[in-house]
């Protein structure tokens, strides 16, 4: 199934990073676009932004954790907008590295329901929605390069993992109603939050650059560009993969740490 441009997009996580990038991409390509967060601000000025330009664009306020609210936030904006023919789940909480012996069980508890959870909620309020219009649609989630293998973050890393393997579930359930649902599998997105990060000593670039095999990283715009790809006509007959956007990540990052050292060093 592929999305008229007419179609509804929804992007969770809309307000900031790859949420926003996404939100710009449909709007681009013509879509109404509806932004749901926990920003108000900037999710504000981001529709606001695009009325001006001539989109139609809805900011609306919606903690992902929360089931109801998501199913009321849903009911909203097809009676405000009309039916979602895509949904972006982008909403999440990024950690730093941790210890499963020494994490926050309340933090952790937290991630999961936003992460995990949120991810859940949004796909079965828009996917109800999609069922019942008859019209097909498409789900991108937000998986990682977490999805693939493990990180010291305990439960960002096995949700990315789970999220992956929903995108499959949701993917085998839905296809008979026309609705595809795929997942993207970023490395790290240099997004403004990661080069904060890079400046505060919680990332160190130049351990990153050395597990991949091009030398730039993706950028927002970079994953919005897959997302949209997995959305579009050409992806037609693609539902139920993790779509790596991770600039070799996959392919380097066991081969660049070889005892042998790389033939070229
Ligand atoms: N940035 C990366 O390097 C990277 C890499 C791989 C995957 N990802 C994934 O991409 C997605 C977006 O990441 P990002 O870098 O754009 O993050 P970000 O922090 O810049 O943006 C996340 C957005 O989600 C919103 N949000 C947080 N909690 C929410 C909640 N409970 N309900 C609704 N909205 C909420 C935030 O307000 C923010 O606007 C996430 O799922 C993340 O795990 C990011």
């Amino acid at each position: 199934m592929t999305t008229s441009q007419t179609a509804v997009a929804v992007v969770t996580g809309g307000a900031r990073g790859i949420g926003q990038a996404c939100v710009r991409k449909f709007a681009a390509l013509g879509h109404p676009v509806a932004i749901l967060d926990v920003n108000r601000e900037l999710g504000q000025a981001l529709a606001d932004e695009l009325t001006a330009a001539g989109v139609q664009a809805r900011y609306y306020d919606c903690d992902v954790a929360d089931a109801a609210l998501v199913d009321s936030v849903a009911a909203q904006v097809q009676q405000d907008m009309g039916t979602a023919g895509v949904l972006v789940s982008s909403a999440a909480l990024i950690p730093n590295t941790e210890s499963v012996m020494d994490m926050d069980l309340v933090a952790h508890d937290r991630m999961w329901r936003v992460n995990y959870h949120g991810t859940v909620h949004v796909c079965r309020s828009f996917g109800r929605q999609m069922i019942n219009a008859g019209q097909g649609g498409c789900m991108v989630t937000l998986g990682s390069i977490n999805s693939a293998g493990p990180m010291p973050l305990p439960a960002y890393n096995p949700g990315k993992a789970a999220i992956a393997r929903l995108a499959q579930l949701l993917a085998a359930e839905l296809g008979r109603h026309h609705i595809r649902v795929n997942s993207v599998g970023p490395t790290y997105v240099m997004t403004p939050q990661l080069q904060a990060r890079i400046d505060a000593g919680q990332r160190d670039l130049a351990k990153i650059m050395k597990l991949h095999a091009i030398d730039s990283l993706p950028t927002p715009a970079d994953v919005a560009d897959a997302i949209a790809f997995l959305c579009s006509a050409a992806a037609r007959t693609i539902t139920g993969v993790l779509l790596p956007v991770d600039s070799g990540w996959g392919a380097s990052a066991t081969y660049m740490t070889y005892a042998g050292g790389v033939p070229w060093e």
